[in-house]
């Protein structure tokens, strides 16, 4: 295996015989079993993550964000592991119920949560409800809810990573700001509700997030703001939830710290910011969802169409980047001006990440691992829209041909999640991989699904 997919690939990644084996099981043997695309789930890089995320926290919780991947299996592995789960629509709520998740265990996120999605809430018994709102607020009051309650707070801390998908700003759809005094009306009316309880705040300042520091200043930003809740109201939370967003590797030049070191960072930052400002260091919680899952998966994909296009690609990579910094950066950086058009069969369906924010991934042929790659290619999916590109620029080998396998790492998070049935495409299934077995933990959508939900003109079923 070329060394620089160690990082991007699962845990039990292992080359045998050219050819690309997870869990001991090959993947080639997986695509003419299950079909393609195909998302691969290798269940042991997972554990190994949760594992580490808890036993780093203990005795706090870790909450898996089920907005990463959500389906009734992974929701049984979680409660497995022992850890809990954050949802944060009614749709992955009842996810978890029908997974048998304990719902205590369970913390309820949004920032539009509806009458019915509160009481849905409230009759299953939710442990923990992420206010967000003013709005809100009343809504909880007129349903009663009799959860522990948390307040989200935007620490205006910019998470070093793409602008779509920051969230910590003061300018955003989520939470309370502090600079209005928002937060702190907030904090107040909550605490007056009849629920169980105003336990703490909570803030997710971004994602793919590899600057620590900015976990630093929000910690710092929201003590500074805490200190002035006691003294306006003598509110002291004993639960601080930090979110979700660590970074993960999605190529080669990307490197992840383990969890567990992150964690220890954002765990001194409460101990020391809170200690600084007399106020008792409440317990940290967090809800990892792309560094749980992210890497634990792969899309498998048939090559189709292979199209060159000579002289076009004006933007040829020098010294192993370019201005628009779309190529991976320490891979060769050839004089190629050829466009080169991988098509497979799947595509932004399964995977928008790229269009949604110029993603970037590394690709693999399952099929033929140990033959070099030193052809630029933009892998494109088969959807009716030029925008839709799997990865923009990425190096494969030579003479890459229909039927090869090609493979995707690191598509474990925000990609089924977020799939859709565009160009009435069907989404692919979920194979989980484990001691050399495989279980498919979520089938083939087929067209007959799609159909089902069509009426006739006139009212009537198909
Ligand atoms: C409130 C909240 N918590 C946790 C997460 C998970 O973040 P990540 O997958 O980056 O760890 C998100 C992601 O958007 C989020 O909005």
């Amino acid at each position: 295996m070329q060394s620089n997919l160690s990082q991007v690939l699962p845990d039990t990644a292992v080359v045998v015989d050219g050819r690309l084996q997870l869990a001991g099981v090959d993947v080639v043997d997986l695509a003419d079993r299950f079909g393609t695309p195909l998302i691969v789930l290798d269940r042991a890089s997972l554990e190994t993550r949760a594992k580490s995320y808890a036993a780093a926290l203990e005795p706090a919780r870790v909450f898996y964000a089920g907005k990463a991947l959500c389906c009734v299996a992974v929701c049984e592995m979680i409660e497995a592991l022992g850890l809990s789960l954050d949802v944060c629509t009614g749709g992955e709520l009842e996810t978890a119920r029908a997974a048998g998740f304990p719902m205590e265990r369970v913390l309820f996120h949004g920032n539009n949560k509806s009458v019915g999605e509160l009481e849905a809430a409230r009759d299953l018994g939710v442990g923990r409800i992420v206010v967000d709102s003013h709005d809100e607020i009343s809504r909880l009051a007129r349903v009663g809810v009799t959860s522990k309650l948390l307040v989200r707070i935007t620490p205006g801390v910019e998470a070093h990573t793409h602008h779509y998908i920051q969230t910590g700003q003061e300018d955003s759809k989520f939470g309370f700001t502090l600079a209005d005094g928002a937060a702190l009306d907030a904090l107040r009316r909550a605490s007056e509700l009849r629920s169980a309880g105003l336990v703490g705040v909570h803030a997710h300042i971004g994602s793919q997030i590899f600057e620590m520091a900015a976990f630093d200043l929000a910690v710092k930003r929201l003590a500074v703001f805490l200190r002035e809740a006691k003294d306006a109201f003598a509110f002291e939370p004993t639960e601080l939830n930090m979110g979700g967003g660590l970074g993960i590797a999605y190529t080669d030049d990307e490197i992840t710290p383990p969890p567990a070191d992150s964690v220890q960072r954002i765990l001194a930052a409460v101990e020391r910011e809170f200690s600084a400002l007399g106020l008792a260091v409440p317990e940290l919680s967090l809800e990892p969802g792309r560094s749980l899952v992210g890497s634990s998966a792969i899309t498998v994909y048939k090559v189709g169409t292979v199209k060159r296009i000579p002289g076009v690609r004006t933007d040829v990579a020098v010294d192993g980047g370019t201005s628009d910094d779309s190529y991976q950066k320490g891979l060769p950086s050839p004089e190629q001006t050829d466009r080169v058009y991988v098509s497979v069969d799947g595509g932004m369906s399964d995977n928008p990440r790229y269009p949604l924010y110029g993603a970037k991934y590394q690709a693999l042929l399952a099929n033929r691992m140990n033959d070099e790659s030193t052809l630029w290619t933009t892998v494109a999916g088969k959807h009716c829209e030029s925008g839709d590109i799997l990865i923009k620029d990425v190096p494969l080998p030579v003479d890459v041909r229909e039927g090869d396998l090609l493979c995707i790492p690191a598509t474990g998070a925000y990609t089924y999640s977020m799939a859709s049935n565009y160009n009435r495409i069907t989404k692919p299934p979920i194979v989980m991989v484990e001691d050399g077995k495989a279980v498919e933990i979520v089938r083939r959508e087929t067209l007959d699904d799609v159909l089902k939900l069509d009426r006739r003109l006139d009212g009537s079923a198909l």
